[in-house]
């Protein structure tokens, strides 16, 4: 599998480390506008090759799009991060333009590309990738749920004081400070519902850390996050490379699911092989069903902005 890496950036090329180190890509492409930045990433990683013990082949471009043919998938992190204070929705005005132009060009070079989109305001970015390439819906996933719910589990974890792999649980709605639904309701520790340990107000503290995940960091690190934005990202590569039909809340484009239509929002999804094979329309309570009806009216204020 070929998998290309847009912005070479932190988030970039964490995902193109964390890709490498799981050895399931024979070659990733990291392609940059910054001159040798790309290729100096990408030298880098290859030197640790022999110390990590992988045989992926990583190899950096700058701009050169006719180096990513033949990709079967192509990871968009290109664009500015936040910085402390902004939200991601104040980054529409300069990313619009680089996700539509780069996932134009994506397409140009790899016709059966699955394009994973990173780049914020995620939810919009992956609506617009769809509009700007016309792409069947399976293949434009939007990447925020995963990592969000990533985040999920460790304040999860952190709260009932055990390991993360203890428990289980799920962010579905948008990849925003207020648009996230972690589904507290439906959180687990080995099966156990997660409100059989924690009061009420622990697990609404759960929720609210949860749902400012990526501004906490941002405010701590001056920039935005990439180890666990990178981890994410090569999770659901690894579940196409590997056709594992995994399921990961991603921001998909709906057609009536959840009652939302013309929109790109996070919700439970089947990947594979194909890219989102499934949309899985889970039953959610009345209070999940309407903070992800009020997710979508903010989701959707910011997609009025790309017109
Ligand atoms: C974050 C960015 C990737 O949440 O949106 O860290």
């Amino acid at each position: 599998m070929k998998v290309t890496v847009v912005g070479a950036g932190a988030v970039g090329a964490s995902c193109a480390e964390y890709i490498a180190i799981k050895d399931f890509a024979s070659e990733v492409t990291l392609i940059d506008i910054k001159e040798g930045f790309a290729e100096g990433k990408a030298m880098d990683l290859m030197q640790c090759a022999s110390l990590n013990g992988f045989d992926t082949k990583i190899t950096g471009v700058t701009n050169n799009y006719a180096a990513t043919a033949g990709s079967d998938v192509a990871v968009i992190t290109s664009g500015i991060p936040r910085k402390p204070g902004m939200t991601r929705e104040e980054l529409i005005g300069i990313n619009a333009g680089i996700v539509k132009s780069v996932s134009e060009n994506l397409i140009k070079h790899s016709p059966n590309v699955i394009i994973i989109v990173v780049s914020n305001p995620m939810d919009t970015m992956a609506y617009l990738a769809h509009k700007a390439t016309g792409l069947p819906k399976n293949r434009i996933i939007g990447m925020g749920g995963a990592l969000d719910s990533a985040r999920f589990k460790f304040r999860l974890a952190e709260a009932l004081g055990c390991p993360a792999s203890d428990v289980d649980g799920m962010v579905i709605g948008g990849h925003s400070d207020t648009g996230m639904v972690p589904l507290i309701g439906k959180a687990v520790r080995n099966s156990v519902k997660v409100s059989e340990f924690l009061s009420e107000e622990r697990m609404q503290e759960v929720v609210e850390a949860t749902k400012v995940g990526g501004a906490t960091l941002t405010k701590l690190l001056g920039t935005s996050a990439w180890y666990a934005p990178g981890a994410a990202v090569s999770a659901m590569v690894q579940a196409i490379a590997l056709d594992s039909k995994k399921m990961f809340p991603c921001s998909a484009l709906l057609e009536g699911e959840y009652g939302l239509n013309d929109i790109s929002i996070g919700v439970p999804c089947i990947i594979g092989k194909n890219g989102i094979e499934k949309i899985v329309e889970i039953e959610l309570s009345e209070a999940e069903l309407a903070k992800i009806q009020e997710s979508a009216v903010g989701v959707k204020a910011t997609n009025a902005l790309l017109d």
